[in-house]
């Protein structure tokens, strides 16, 4: 990648690491006694799962979904559904850690999905939430940081499957995905 793919850092490293502490402070404090099962959706979350996962500190078990509606840039609408739970979430007080809530159609689908399943509880933390595109009626019961509708890219977010490994959140130049 070159240094002027990313137009501006959104949310630095160090906000990164506050906002993890305050969620992972709140979610502790929430379910305490709860049998909590964080369910991270593949790829997108996992860097944020791995560092809010360390500031939780009541038991807990993760797992993981994989689906995408993504192709480059703009989300196709339709999800494909690519892997399941390996833990059975009968009776779990599951928590959904993801990314970006965008249009909200990922969500909703995965919502949907799990409703089925038994499960004590189902609520959603997304550390990045963009309410301007929103296209279903989903809300986040966490949310670590509201943004505007731009295309972020780094600590896990992707543009076709790169700059995941950024640390920090930045804004992707267009000039990328008009090349
Ligand atoms: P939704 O279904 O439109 O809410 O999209 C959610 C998924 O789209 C997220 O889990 C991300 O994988 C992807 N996504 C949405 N906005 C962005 C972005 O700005 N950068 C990278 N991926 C994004
Ligand atoms: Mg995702």
């Amino acid at each position: 990648m070159k240094k002027e793919d990313v137009l501006e850092v959104l949310i630095s490293e160090e906000r990164l690491k506050q906002i993890c502490k305050d969620l992972g402070r709140q979610i502790s404090k929430d379910y305490e006694g709860k049998n909590l099962l964080l369910v991270s959706v593949l790829k997108g979350a996992v860097v944020f799962l791995s560092d809010l996962l360390r500031e939780i500190t009541c038991d807990c078990r993760i797992d993981f979904m994989a689906v995408s509606s993504y192709s480059g840039t703009k989300t196709t609408g339709v999800v494909k559904f690519k892997k399941d739970l390996d833990i059975n979430p009968d009776g779990c007080d599951i928590l959904i850690v993801e990314d970006i809530l965008d249009s909200g159609i990922t969500l909703a689908y995965l919502k949907n999905i799990l409703a089925d399943r038994n499960a004590a509880s189902i609520k959603i933390c997304a550390l990045l939430d963009k309410p301007e595109n929103r296209r279903s009626d989903i809300v986040a019961d966490y949310v670590g940081e509201v943004i505007p509708d731009k295309f972020v890219v780094g600590y896990g977010l992707d543009y076709d499957e790169k700059y995941r490994n950024l640390p920090y959140v930045g804004v992707l130049s267009p000039a990328v995905y008009e090349r």
